[in-house]
């Protein structure tokens, strides 16, 4: 198992990457099974910064032609909701009509899929979906149930594979947990 330090706090693997790819590619099949042989033009909407990796391994999947448009969304500060949901950059593009599929990293409390499905619905959109990498059914609204889940995971904390601890640790490709048992450790990344 290896550890990493991201500022004060360390983290174990908890997913690998091959059992990550593995789940994506079940997830887009199950995309593809719904929107192969479209005739329209759906759109990936990629909610920044955290669904960064999420996209890039889910388009490259699909089979049928779509674009890729981005905003920005923040609501995390730590390792916990704010509750408040910030707009910190708009849709990348027009997206009158057309149908969505909203590509998150993590469902969590749902408080930024209702915020975004508001937009999306103000800014008229056609319909829209979601594919969510990973769900936290425990913490999750029970309102909310995101068409295509790639994992479900306990309510904890996680970084890794896009997702961040105040915008580090995005850049590996596992997904780690915290490790409340290890706060004491040292600085620089550990292998164990
Ligand atoms: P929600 O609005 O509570 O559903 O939270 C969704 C957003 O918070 C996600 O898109 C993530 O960017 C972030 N988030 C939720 N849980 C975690 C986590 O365990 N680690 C890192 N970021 C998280
Ligand atoms: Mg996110």
């Amino acid at each position: 198992m290896e550890r990493i330090k991201l500022f004060d706090k360390t983290f174990k693997t908890f997913i690998p990457y091959e059992k990550i790819e593995k789940t994506i590619d079940t997830v887009a099949d199950q995309v593809n099974a719904d929107f192969e042989g479209c005739t329209d033009i759906p759109i990936l909407l990629c909610v920044l910064n955290g669904s960064i990796m999420f996209t890039a391994e889910l388009m490259k999947r699909l089979r049928f032609n779509c674009e890729v448009v981005s905003i920005k969304l923040s609501s995390y500060s730590g390792t916990s909701s704010t509750g408040q949901v910030r707009q910190v950059m708009g849709l990348t593009a027009d997206i009158t009509g057309r149908r969505i599929i909203i590509v998150e990293d993590i469902v969590d409390s749902g408080n930024t899929i209702m915020e975004l499905q508001k937009i999306l619905a103000e800014k008229g959109a056609a319909s829209s979906c979601i594919c969510t990498m990973l769900l936290k059914p425990d913490s999750c609204r029970k309102d909310l149930h995101p068409e295509y889940i790639a994992m479900e995971i306990p309510n904890d904390f996680i970084v890794g594979f896009g997702l961040d601890y105040n915008e580090l640790g995005r850049n590996f490709k596992d997904i780690y947990i915290l490790d409340p048992e290890a706060q004491d450790f040292p600085e620089t990344e550990t292998k164990q």
